[in-house]
């Protein structure tokens, strides 16, 4: 742990919306009166019918149900687009970077709010209706933005597939919402290479029956099949249809998307938020947390796949009144100074990315960094996973020259935006740790059975009160969503994360306690690329743990039983690394692959994954208590077999 501390910077306090001061005076009155503090923030939005009920939840079994703003309408689109054009129509909205540098686009809030509005005609038009769910499976194009919000416009939900997803991997969640329509790409770009996305829905779509309509966006202009009756050009469906659509008014717990991510069992669950609390929530969060004002650009390198691109590339500064950069590409192409040259080029203000792009430039020498002028910056953030010290430390001196604060985010899909974050005007900095809560948060340490631990301690993270922008449930499954964050802990939220409090008062997340791991800022589920892994003809068993990586933080190490008669070599190794890319995607591959002819079992036939985990860490001195397993000597051979 570093013990190293960065006062506020008197600028930073004197520009800021929120001083030292007002941070402590706005946490007691959300902590003391959320009601009228929620109130009060409410009134940033539009609201077609202001809420007059503000939070109404309980996490108790008796009577689970979490709603806020419940009786209140209103519409995202208009709030993101609508209310802005009057006094700025014609500031830029998003700035678009292709991969390639030659590529870029601006689109005014006045643009986009027709773009916006042609295609919710064209959703009508193709029978969407509010409450239906649209897939949206783009690369990082601005038609991205555009599609989610032409659902919004007329109330259909949309649920994003990450562009890297493997056809299987987009027809699960395809067919877990039932949705109606889709809207692709020919192909994507990233880092010079095509990603062939209308091939992947033309794979994904032969097990899905959901699906009667696909809007393919032509945007590298690549060979595509389409197939009659089905699917139809973006741009000829756009074209028709006018450049007006009314917003439909919602209500603020009507369902606004649903994201997809890894829990500790095998199959994703669908994260749904709602449109008033979520939509508050991102917004307030974004101007506060990088004290955003219009005029400033702003960029966050998440792609719209994950709920950062959601709430920060999208939904946070275009509520905000904003100017959002989407950028398509890669940080290591065409070099390695890529970021630090689109920062020049759009003059970026504040900056937003994950510790694992820092580490990859980081070993690639300061020169790609110092060679840019960065004069444009003015805050830096960091997002995905803990941040190591020494990231923190190469992000601050290099990157930020030694002047710019950091903002160490600490948040989840589940929780809709950022939840434990300094505040660049209020809060001293400690590299590696996410320090204070937001407002309305209430985060507690607890040990394993559940007793609230005071003072300098560390234990499991959980959050005794809702907020706005909390998750409602798992789509078509509200029992999951109970089950999975307020059984561990009764009556709280349970976040997943071990953390450590110190004597300040700030939270330090050292990481997942269950069975997710966090390999380059992107959440896998063990068991997802374990039933990935049995599905391959030649396995008997799987088990998957987390490993520490230099640049991931954490990379995936798969221990695999064969079936009988079957020999373990390097070809197998690379196939079921293959196999596992084709079942979910790149991001799910395995870093190492232990064949092994036993795994570690208690005598009831239960895997030991602390055992496990401590072999694929190295640390095979500290395995613990093995007397409970079946077969000791199984361990023996795991140690002695390693892959390092
Ligand atoms: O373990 C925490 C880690 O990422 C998890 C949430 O992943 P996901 O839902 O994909 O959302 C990622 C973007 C918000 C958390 O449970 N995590 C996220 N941010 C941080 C973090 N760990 C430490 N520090 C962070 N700033």
């Amino acid at each position: 742990m570093s013990q190293a501390i960065y006062p506020v910077r008197p600028e930073d306090a004197a520009r800021a919306h929120v001083d030292a001061a007002a941070y402590e005076r706005l946490y007691a009155e959300a902590a003391q009166d959320p009601d009228g503090f929620w109130r009060r923030q409410a009134e940033r939005l539009d609201w077609t019918t202001p809420p007059t009920q503000i939070g109404d939840w309980s996490f108790d079994e008796a009577d689970f149900h979490i709603k806020w703003f419940a009786d209140g309408a209103l519409n995202v689109s208009a709030n993101c687009l609508d209310r802005h054009l009057a006094t700025r129509g014609d500031d830029t909205a998003i700035i678009w970077e292709g991969d390639d540098p030659a590529d870029g686009r601006r689109i005014s809030y006045r643009e986009l709010h027709a773009d916006v509005c042609r295609l919710a005609n064209a959703l009508k038009a193709k029978g969407v209706a509010k409450g239906d769910r649209v897939t949206i499976y783009l690369p990082m194009i601005p038609e991205a933005a555009v599609a989610m919000l032409a659902c919004t416009r007329i109330g259909a939900v949309h649920s994003i597939v990450f562009g890297g997803f493997s056809p299987d991997a987009l027809a699960n969640r395809i067919q877990d919402c039932d949705s109606r329509l889709l809207i692709t790409a020919d192909e994507g770009r990233r880092g010079g290479k095509r990603v062939p996305l209308k091939a992947n829905v033309d794979a994904a779509l032969a097990h899905c029956t959901s699906v009667d309509t696909v809007l393919v966006v032509r945007h590298t202009g690549g060979e595509v099949t389409m197939q009659p009756g089905r699917d139809t050009d973006y741009a000829e469906a756009i074209a028709a249809a006018a450049p007006d659509c009314p917003a439909e008014p919602m209500g603020a717990e009507d369902p606004l998307f649903i994201l997809y991510t890894s829990g500790s069992t095998g199959k994703p669950k669908g994260v749904l938020h709602t449109t008033g609390g979520y939509l508050l929530w991102a917004a307030y969060t974004h101007e506060t947390v990088f004290d955003y004002r219009p005029g400033e650009v702003f960029w966050c390198t998440a792609d719209v796949g994950w709920v950062t691109g959601h709430s920060y590339t999208v939904y946070g500064p275009l509520a905000n009144g904003g100017t959002t950069l989407m950028f398509e590409g890669v940080p290591n192409w065409p070099d390695h100074g890529r970021f630090w040259d689109v920062i020049d080029k759009h003059k970026v203000d504040i900056f937003y990315t994950a510790p694992t792009a820092l580490r990859a430039l980081m070993r690639e020498g300061d020169d790609w960094v110092t060679r840019s002028s960065r004069k444009s910056l003015r805050l830096l953030g960091s997002v995905g996973e803990p941040i190591n010290p020494e990231a923190w430390e190469w992000y601050h001196r290099v990157v930020g020259e030694g002047k710019l604060p950091i903002v160490d985010t600490w948040w989840q899909t589940e929780t809709g935006g950022i939840m434990i974050s300094p505040l660049p005007g209020a809060t001293d900095l400690k590299p590696g740790s996410a320090s204070k809560p937001f407002f309305g948060v209430l985060p507690q340490v607890v040990d394993a059975e559940g007793v609230v631990l005071e003072g300098a301690t560390e234990g499991n993270l959980v959050l005794a009160a809702s907020w706005p922008g909390q998750m409602r449930t798992v789509w078509n499954d509200h029992d999951r969503f109970f089950q999975t964050y307020f059984t561990t802990y009764k009556g709280k939220y349970f976040t997943g994360d071990g953390v450590r409090r110190d004597a300040d008062g700030y939270y330090w997340i050292t990481g997942r306690v269950d069975d997710v791991i966090n390999v380059s800022g992107h959440r896998m589920g063990t068991a997802e690329v374990e039933s990935a892994l049995v599905a391959h003809a030649k396995v008997a068993e799987a088990a998957v743990v987390g490993m520490p990586h230099d640049v991931k933080g954490q990379g995936i190490y798969a221990y695999v039983t064969l079936n009988a008669g079957v020999e373990g070599d390097e070809a197998l190794r690379k196939e079921l690394v293959q196999w596992v890319r084709r079942e979910i995607g790149p991001i799910a591959s395995p870093d190492a692959i232990q064949f092994a002819p036993g795994l570690p079992k208690t005598r009831s036939g239960k895997i030991m994954r602390r055992i496990l985990r401590k072999i694929a860490e190295g640390e095979v001195g500290a395995l613990g208590d093995t007397s409970t397993l079946a077969d000791p000597a199984v361990v023996d051979h795991l140690v002695a077999n390693r892959v390092s």
